[in-house]
């Protein structure tokens, strides 16, 4: 690896950020990623983006369908992280004992997420080894009480209080 390659990557990993599980479904087929590349893009319309791999499953899928799910998870879900992240051993199904809902695609949206958002994909750019994936938000959601975030630093898992919250 080069300088600039390590030195990127480190860099990189110091940018704190949220953690979330982008679903797709794609015919009866339904799969999701861990994803951290991920962001709010425009407000009309409303648009956001995720990067994904282009080497990985779930890229050709959201690819061919066209649709994808991005769910915000909470402090209490580095599991589901990990399990969608491929870091669970002999996990065939990542949707194994999970029950989902959908809204207008059909792509799963999680429970007790801190939020979550159904798109259309509604462009798909270059982005080296990574499609950047723009979807057209079609339907949106949140589930109150607020909890505290799932973040990811430094190749860490780490949770946020929530703001007023003692010590912070
Ligand atoms: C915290 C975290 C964030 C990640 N963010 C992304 C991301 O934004 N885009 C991406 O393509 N992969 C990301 N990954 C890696 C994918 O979750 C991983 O490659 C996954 O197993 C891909 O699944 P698939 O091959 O079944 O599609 C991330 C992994 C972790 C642990």
């Amino acid at each position: 690896m080069s300088d600039l390659t390590s030195t990127f990557k480190e860099a990189m990993s110091r940018f704190a950020t949220g953690v979330t599980i982008v679903t797709t479904k794609d015919g009866e087929t339904v799969h999701g990623l861990t994803a951290s590349a991920f962001c709010s893009l425009s407000l009309e319309p409303p648009l956001v983006l995720v990067c994904v791999a282009r080497t990985i499953r779930s890229h050709d899928m959201i690819a061919r369908a066209g649709n994808f799910a991005v769910n915000i998870l909470n402090a209490t879900q580095r599991p589901l992280g990990e399990r969608f992240a491929g870091l669970i051993p002999d996990v065939e199904d990542r949707f194994e004992g999970l029950t989902y809902t959908s809204a207008v695609t059909g792509a799963p949206i999680l429970p007790d997420v801190l939020a979550w958002v159904d798109c259309r994909v509604w462009a798909a750019y270059d982005g080296g080894d990574h499609t950047i994936f723009v979807g057209e938000v079609l339907a949106a959601g949140v589930n109150d009480p607020l909890q505290a975030p799932l973040l990811y630093f430094h190749r860490h898992w780490a949770e946020l209080g929530l703001p007023g919250e003692e010590g912070n």
